[in-house]
């Protein structure tokens, strides 16, 4: 038999509890803010930050958009601790280390997680801008030796095989459908779909976009699927929300240089619309724009968590 590996849980507890007033200590509901999403903190009340720097076993999250501390405090009432700023393995985390705060956050409590995330729309129905509930997810590294479970259990509770179709909880995403109602917002602006996970950094190829539509994924990302494994594995309900910031570009053909090179040499040059590229910076745009939506929503579902 292995060896539980020595993840430093009990000291990242102790430097927690030792910078957060004890009533905020045991928090109910963990949230990982995604991309440009942070602004999720302004909804905390009786806010306690914990720089991830004191945190035993933490990284630090080196994207743009992305700070690196945990916000304890509470949201409606509801004692929560929210993540602002996450790990991804594009910046050379490790697996163990991209979902480490999911497993200290569940040592501290939690019995849900909220994550959320800036996505690339697949399904040509999704307008930029809409919030689409993860029912299911595709994740091609999980099938190809990257899953966040491999290696040792963390703990001697956990199951070995943790099944998925049920990862994503049906009793929170009723709740997020009653939020988009009681807040009034428009049918389409909330929807559900598959989000593919995909390592990054770069964005998709157009043959991969086509690719990742056709096995059947509304969003694509790079986030968020190795948190749902560790959060499943922990025994936690899972809502994950993605942001749909950008339109991946799916052309259904490609420039036929050739063409134009004939076209050129006839003397009838081709006028061409610019090529589209998504870019960071639009990505941190819209979630600013939206992310107030985001924000009411998450403060409603964790306020109506039975
Ligand atoms: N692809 C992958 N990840 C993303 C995208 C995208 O188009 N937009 C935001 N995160």
């Amino acid at each position: 038999m292995h060896d539980v590996p020595q993840l430093p849980f009990d000291a990242a507890i102790a430097a927690i509890k030792a910078q957060v007033p004890e009533r905020l200590q045991s928090p109910r509901v963990g949230i990982v803010c995604g991309s440009g999403l942070g602004g999720i903190v302004n909804s905390i009340q009786d806010l306690h930050l914990v720089q991830y720097n004191t945190i035993p076993g933490f990284a630090e999250s080196t994207v743009p958009g992305h700070k690196s501390s945990l916000a304890f405090g509470t949201m409606g009432g509801v004692p929560v601790v929210a993540m602002l700023g996450r790990f991804h393995p594009y910046e050379g985390h490790p697996l163990r280390v991209v979902v480490y705060p999911i497993r200290v956050m569940a040592r501290l409590g939690i019995a849900n997680l909220i994550l959320t995330n800036a996505a690339g729309g697949l399904n040509p129905k999704l307008a930029v801008g809409t919030i689409v509930a993860l029912h299911d997810h595709l994740a091609l590294p999980n099938m190809t030796g990257m899953n966040a479970l491999l290696g040792p259990l963390t703990s001697p509770t956990h199951q070995r095989f943790i099944p998925l179709s049920d990862a994503y909880s049906p009793g929170l995403r009723r709740l997020l459908f009653l939020g988009a109602h009681h807040l009034g917002l428009d049918p389409d602006a909330v929807t559900e779909g598959t989000y593919a996970w995909v390592s990054g950094p770069t964005y998709e190829s157009p043959a991969e976009g086509r690719f990742l539509r056709l096995v059947g994924a509304d969003v694509v990302g790079m986030s968020t699927v190795p948190e749902v494994l560790a959060a499943r594995e922990e025994g936690l309900d899972v809502m994950a929300l993605s942001l749909v910031t950008n339109a991946v570009v799916i052309p259904e053909t490609y420039r036929d240089i050739r063409a134009e090179v004939a076209a050129e040499l006839a003397g009838k040059p081709v006028d061409l619309p610019p090529a589209q590229v998504v870019s960071h910076e639009e990505v941190l745009e819209i979630g600013k724009a939206k992310g107030e939506v985001m924000m009411k929503l998450v403060e409603y579902v964790v306020s109506a968590i039975p």
